[in-house]
C-alpha cells in the first residue's frame, strides 16, 4: 500500500459547501456518509433497532464472490433493505474488513435513522426502509478532485477521459460484476486510469444509465483536473493519472 498524500476537495451535491480533506490512500476514515432524513428516527433498544442490526449482520455475512451482498429483513414493524459492494479489485478479506468496519460507522454516525450511507475507498453500505433495489439512487452523490490542473490541454484531455470512461462503461455494463477497469496511453510519458462500477442491484441496462449520467457530470467538476470520481449510492467513475486499482 502506498503512502503518498494525495490532496482532494470534496464537494457535495447539490449542496454548497466545501471542505479540504488530506487522504492518505490506505485511509480508515470514510470518504463521506449520509444520514436519511426524510424516513425519520426511530429509537433506541427497539425492534427497528434489533432488525437494522440483523441486517448489518447478514450483509456482512453474505457478500459475494462479486464483492457484493443484498438483504431484507423484517421483523415486524420494521422493515429494512440494505447493500453492501467492495470496489472491484479488492480482496474478499479486506472486502469484509472493510463493510464491517462500514457497519460499525454507520451506525455510530446515523444512530437512529431508518436510512443511511457510508462511502470508503474500498466499499460502501447502505440501508433503507423501503425498497430501493434497482433504481438509481440520484440522491447519494458527492464529488471528489485531485485539485491540480493537468499540463495538457484540458479539452483534448477531457475527451480521452471521458472516452476512457465511456469505453469501460460499456464494458462494466456487460459483466456481472458491473466494474470494469483500464487505461489508455495520453503520450509517451503518461498513461491515464479509469474505473467505473455499479451496485449489482441494478441491471445491466441502469448500470449503463447511471455510468453515462455520472461521466456527464465529469466536466462539471473536475475539467482539466488531474483526478477526478462521480460517486454515487448506485455508481461511480474515477480517472487518476496514476494507477489506483490493484490488477
Ligand atoms: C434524527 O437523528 C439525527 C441523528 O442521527 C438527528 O440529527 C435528527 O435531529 C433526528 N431527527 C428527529 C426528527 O428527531
Ligand atoms: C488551474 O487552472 C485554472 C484555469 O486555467 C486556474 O484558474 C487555476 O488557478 C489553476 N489551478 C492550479 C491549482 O494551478
Amino acid at each position: 500500500m502506498s503512502n503518498i498524500h494525495i490532496t482532494y476537495f470534496i464537494f457535495i451535491l447539490p449542496f454548497t459547501f466545501l471542505l479540504q480533506t488530506s487522504l492518505r490512500v490506505s485511509a480508515v476514515p470514510p470518504l463521506y456518509h449520509s444520514c436519511s432524513s426524510t424516513t425519520g428516527n426511530f429509537t433506541s433498544n427497539t425492534i427497528y433497532e434489533k432488525n437494522l442490526n440483523t441486517l448489518l449482520d447478514n450483509l456482512q455475512r453474505d457478500i459475494s464472490p462479486l464483492r457484493f451482498s443484498r438483504a431484507v429483513s423484517r421483523i415486524r414493524p420494521s422493515l429494512f433493505f440494505g447493500i453492501a459492494l467492495c470496489r472491484g479489485d479488492v480482496k474478499s478479506s479486506k472486502c469484509d474488513a472493510c463493510v464491517r468496519h462500514a457497519s460499525i460507522e454507520l451506525r455510530k454516525s446515523c444512530p437512529y435513522n431508518k436510512g443511511a450511507i457510508i462511502w470508503y475507498d474500498d466499499c460502501l453500505l447502505k440501508y433503507l426502509d423501503q425498497s430501493f433495489f434497482g433504481k438509481i439512487d440520484s440522491k447519494n452523490k458527492f464529488y471528489l478532485l485531485n485539485v491540480a490542473n493537468v499540463s495538457h490541454d484540458p479539452n483534448l484531455f477531457n475527451q480521452e477521459v471521458k472516452g476512457l470512461l465511456s469505453k469501460l462503461a460499456l464494458e462494466s455494463a456487460n459483466t456481472k460484476e458491473l466494474f470494469s477497469f483500464g487505461k489508455t496511453k495520453l503520450d509517451e510519458f503518461t498513461n491515464l486510469y479509469g474505473s467505473t462500477q455499479c451496485t449489482q442491484d441494478l441491471s445491466n441496462k441502469v448500470c449503463k444509465i447511471c455510468l453515462d449520467e455520472a461521466i456527464r457530470e465529469l466536466p462539471s467538476c473536475c475539467y482539466g483536473k488531474r483526478g477526478g470520481r462521480i460517486i454515487g449510492g448506485s455508481c461511480n467513475v474515477r480517472y487518476e493519472l496514476y494507477p489506483f486499482i490493484n490488477s
